[in-house]
């Protein structure tokens, strides 16, 4: 029979030898006590808060009532910082990023005597940064998000974070609104701490999180100065340390079943596409067999049960308040495995199967959904071999099924520079295509995927046009857009070789993208590709070289997988 090993902290602070004193006397400088060294569990709060990531400036708060509700249940409990990722604060694009928060993540659990962890996060990247480190490590672990802001308001109308600044952005374009108007607007629009309030991609994995079961009801939906966030990060606290005595473990928690539920949810709530990333990285530092078909396939028959903007009308506010993610897993229930592990319910049917709704019009029922077409769609053809996304539920279902003529922009500047010049030659029916912002590309894979349309077609009320890229797009953002394109035009993928003029098919229901040229000029116009030139240098370099292409999760290759738990070796 296999010895039990001593908890990781006993194998710091339980030694009475030389190690024990220096592991205990250093932190006993905090006004520790003998006896909290005395075998309870020790728990980290790892915390993404930064003032330069304000959806996360809640989190300071939000650690003490964890440590409140862990002290209570006899553990001790320690905060630590790791690296922050302000989304909209850094340059070239937070995504860049991701992998290496992961890294901090996983090395500061591994290295540090800790028997099990909270993650606090909330702005987009931080959260799966956060759970994809901790999944290589494989303690017990609960997330607390920071919960989204209060609903924006200018004029008497609610504000959407993101959603209205492309609309409003557009609209000054078309010279429907004023630049002053614009300034107003932009005092409205965050009226708290948190993140934002549109169904973007914070709110889409804080969604997430819980729908798997690996944070507490409500978590998705509580707005970040309700007291009930508060109170949930209290009973995490609590339910951490009896996680660590279970010796439940994130791996027993986030099963195929559950990233299963967790794709029907993205699809019923209409969530950003930037979740196809995340969950395919986070499934991959598991061990768990997913892969982006099972997005599509999973989310076929699923259709838009929440009416939350950027796909309808309402905000994070009134999904709380009609129910939250309860109300709507209940609707969702049918296409559900009930029995799922989650940590506060033993399955996750526990935490919807009394749920109420308060609110039929924001959270709807199977028979009278916001809109039939939802999840995400994944294409295929010659133009994306490995693969490409499109949410249907921000598009237009006009351009479902369209073929037009390409209008090429090789770079993100080169989209800047032209895409209001009077002689660009588009119309309506023109297909826009940008390349270069794939995660080598750029690199990162900056959310610039909902191009903006030519100012000369939006002076004329044209308000949609079908665009693809190898980018991704901001989870508040809409229109019909084809993302992740894969493999993106850097790594030489047939997207690098289209030409202005070429003719581009486009089929959403058969789920198809192709360019209209023969296997041989395709063939010629590959062969005849040069790759630009790599960063040299630094963390970008190691990016650049070892990232895996969006069908993967944009991981690095050698991220892949876990290194467990075990207690290494001491440097004293
Ligand atoms: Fe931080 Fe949207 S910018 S959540």
């Amino acid at each position: 029979m296999r010895e039990k090993k001593p908890r990781r902290s006993q194998q710091s602070y339980g030694a009475t030898d030389k190690n024990g004193f220096i592991h205990r006397s250093w932190m006993k400088s905090q006004g520790l006590p003998d006896d909290v060294f005395d075998g309870r569990p020790v728990i980290g709060i790892c915390n993404t808060w930064s003032e330069l990531t304000p959806c996360n400036t809640g989190l300071r708060a939000i650690a003490d009532h964890v440590k409140r509700g862990v002290w209570e249940s006899g553990g001790l409990p320690l905060e630590f910082p790791v690296m922050s990722l302000g989304e909209t604060q850094m340059r070239p694009t937070a995504m860049l990023f991701r992998n290496l928060l992961s890294m901090d993540v996983e090395e500061s659990l591994r290295g540090n005597p800790i028997d099990g962890v909270v993650l606090l996060g909330g702005c987009d990247k931080t959260t799966p940064g956060q759970l994809m480190g901790a999944a290589s490590v494989d303690l017990p672990t609960l997330v607390v998000s920071a919960g989204p802001m209060l609903n924006g308001k200018f004029r008497g109308r609610n504000l959407g974070s993101g959603t209205d600044v492309w609309k409003f952005s557009e609209a000054v374009r078309a010279g429907t609104l004023s630049p002053c108007e614009f300034a107003a607007a932009e005092r409205g629009m965050s009226r708290s701490v948190g993140t934002c309030m549109t169904m973007g991609s914070a709110s889409t994995m804080a969604c997430l999180v819980e729908a798997m079961g690996v944070a507490l009801p409500f978590n998705g939906t509580a707005p970040a100065v309700d007291a009930q966030r508060a109170l949930i990060a209290h009973e995490s606290g609590r339910l951490i340390v009896e996680l660590v005595r279970r010796d439940l473990r994130l791996s027993q928690l986030l099963t195929r079943t559950a990233f299963e539920n967790a794709i029907r949810v993205l699809a019923a709530i209409g969530g950003s596409t930037n979740a196809v990333l995340h969950l395919l990285a986070i499934a991959g530092r598991l061990g768990v067999n997913l892969s982006l078909q099972d997005f599509d396939t999973l989310s076929e028959n699923v259709p838009l049960l929440v009416d939350l903007q950027p796909s309808g009308r309402f905000l994070m506010e009134e999904f709380h308040y009609a129910g939250g993610l309860p109300a709507l897993m209940r609707q969702l229930a049918p296409l559900l495995a009930p029995a799922a592990p989650a940590a506060a319910t033993t399955v996750i049917e526990g935490h919807y199967r009394d749920a109420e709704c308060h609110d039929p019009e924001v959270v709807r029922p199977l028979d009278r959904p916001v809109k039939p077409a939802s999840g995400i769609w994944v294409l295929r053809g010659n133009l994306c071999p490995s693969g490409a996304v499109m949410k249907p539920s921000a598009a237009s279902p006009e351009l479902f099924q369209h073929r037009g003529t390409a209008v090429v922009f090789e770079s993100i500047e080169d989209l800047h520079a032209r895409i209001d010049a009077a002689d660009l030659a588009v119309d309506e029916n023109s297909i826009l295509v940008l390349k270069g912002c794939g995660p080598r590309g750029y690199p990162g894979m900056p959310e610039v995927g909902n191009l903006p349309l030519p100012r000369k077609l939006l002076e004329r009320g044209v308000l949609d046009m079908l665009r693809l890229s190898d980018a991704r797009m901001s989870g508040t953002a809409f229109g019909s857009v084809i993302l992740h394109v894969a493999p993106e035009a850097a790594a030489g993928g047939p997207l690098a070789v289209v030409r202005d003029g070429d003719e581009i098919v486009f089929d959403g229901p058969g789920r198809r993208l192709d360019l209209l040229i023969s296997e041989q000029e395709m063939a010629t116009r590959l062969a005849a590709w040069r790759a630009t030139a790599a960063p040299q240098r630094g963390y970008a370099r190691l990016y650049v070289e070892r990232v895996l292409q969006a069908d993967q999760g944009c991981d690095f290759d050698f991220l892949v997988g876990g290194s467990g738990s075990d207690v290494l070796r001491e440097s004293h």
